[in-house]
């Protein structure tokens, strides 16, 4: 495995806009890190130049434009950090530390029989890349994408045309009402799997939501990739605070920042996972 070079850089944010509710969009410029970074990599975000915060956060890349030099991040206000985020201006400047984590490597999947994106909230944003790379590929996309409510989802018009959307929101603001899995599990049904073959799943979200759609993926007999979001500090392999218990063959732990965001699932024991 070659190692990937980080950069550590000043960028300038092009934009910040509000998407809606408190989901925030920054597009940055960052040719160094657009220039390298693969689908479902993320970067750290220092929020500025004082002690307090202290620990930069940690956001996937919900678009990378290499042409362009350009970089995007998509998040929620959770918390102060992000709150500080959604008050940034287009033309100051950031420190942003990327890319980081293995991120994916689309040639290396096997869409023969589709992909299905699985999401939860803001857990759609690193799955913009991938989507688009595989429609590149003229892979059939489905993206099945859930939230509490319409004002939490993030812009669905980010998806490149020709994926297949399903929507659902828990109190039925948008799509179907109910969890993301149900709707999941209601379109396996009737759609049946049965000589169709076993299309890949990648999903992102909230853990319970994982753990949900690993049943769900065991039960079809589809491969399953998850990225996880732990919390972390340093993002790059150094403080350990990141680790999540393996499952399978390999004991001990990963760290998800440098041998994830993203693993198969069957790799991952999603019952301890922290969150
Ligand atoms: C690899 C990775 C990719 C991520 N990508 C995105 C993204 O694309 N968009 C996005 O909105 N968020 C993303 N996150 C989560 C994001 O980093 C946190 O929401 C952010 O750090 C919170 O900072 P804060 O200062 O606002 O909140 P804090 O004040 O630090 O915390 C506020 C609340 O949020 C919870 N929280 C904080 N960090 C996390 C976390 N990592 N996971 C779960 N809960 C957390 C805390 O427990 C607390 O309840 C990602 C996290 C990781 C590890
Ligand atoms: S966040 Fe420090 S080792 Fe992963």
């Amino acid at each position: 495995m070659s190692l990937q070079q980080i950069y550590d850089v000043e960028a300038r944010i092009i934009s910040v806009s509000n998407v809606r509710g408190k989901v925030y969009k920054m597009a940055i410029d960052a040719p160094e890190i657009a220039g390298t970074a693969k689908p479902m990599q993320f970067v750290n975000v220092a929020l500025g130049d004082s002690t307090d915060p202290l620990l930069r956060r940690p956001f996937s890349l919900s678009g990378i434009y290499p042409d362009r030099g350009i970089i995007e991040i998509t998040w929620a206000v959770v918390g102060r950090g992000t709150e500080i985020m959604a008050g940034w201006q287009a033309g100051q400047s950031v420190k942003v530390l990327g890319p980081l984590g293995n991120g994916l490597d689309i040639a290396n999947l096997c869409l023969d029989h589709g992909l299905i994106l699985v999401a939860g909230g803001t857990g759609l944003a690193p799955l913009f890349p991938p989507a688009s790379q595989a429609l590149a590929r003229k892979a059939e996309v489905n993206v099945f994408y859930g939230a509490r409510s319409a004002d939490d989802l993030l812009d669905t018009g980010d998806l490149v045309t020709g994926c297949r959307l399903h929507l659902a929101t828990e109190d039925g603001s948008t799509g179907f009402e109910g969890l993301v899995t149900d709707l999941l599990e209601a379109h396996l049904g009737v759609q049946g799997t049965g000589d169709n073959g076993k299309p890949t799943v990648i999903s992102c979200g909230p853990k319970p939501m994982l753990k949900q759609v690993k049943h769900i993926c065991n039960r079809h007999g589809f491969p399953l990739l998850v990225s996880l979001e732990e919390r972390m500090a340093c993002g790059y392999g150094v403080c350990q605070g990141c680790a999540v218990p393996s499952a399978g063959r390999k004991s001990g732990y990963y760290r998800v920042c440098t041998d994830g965001p993203v693993f198969w699932a069957d790799d991952i024991d999603l019952g301890e996972c922290t969150r």
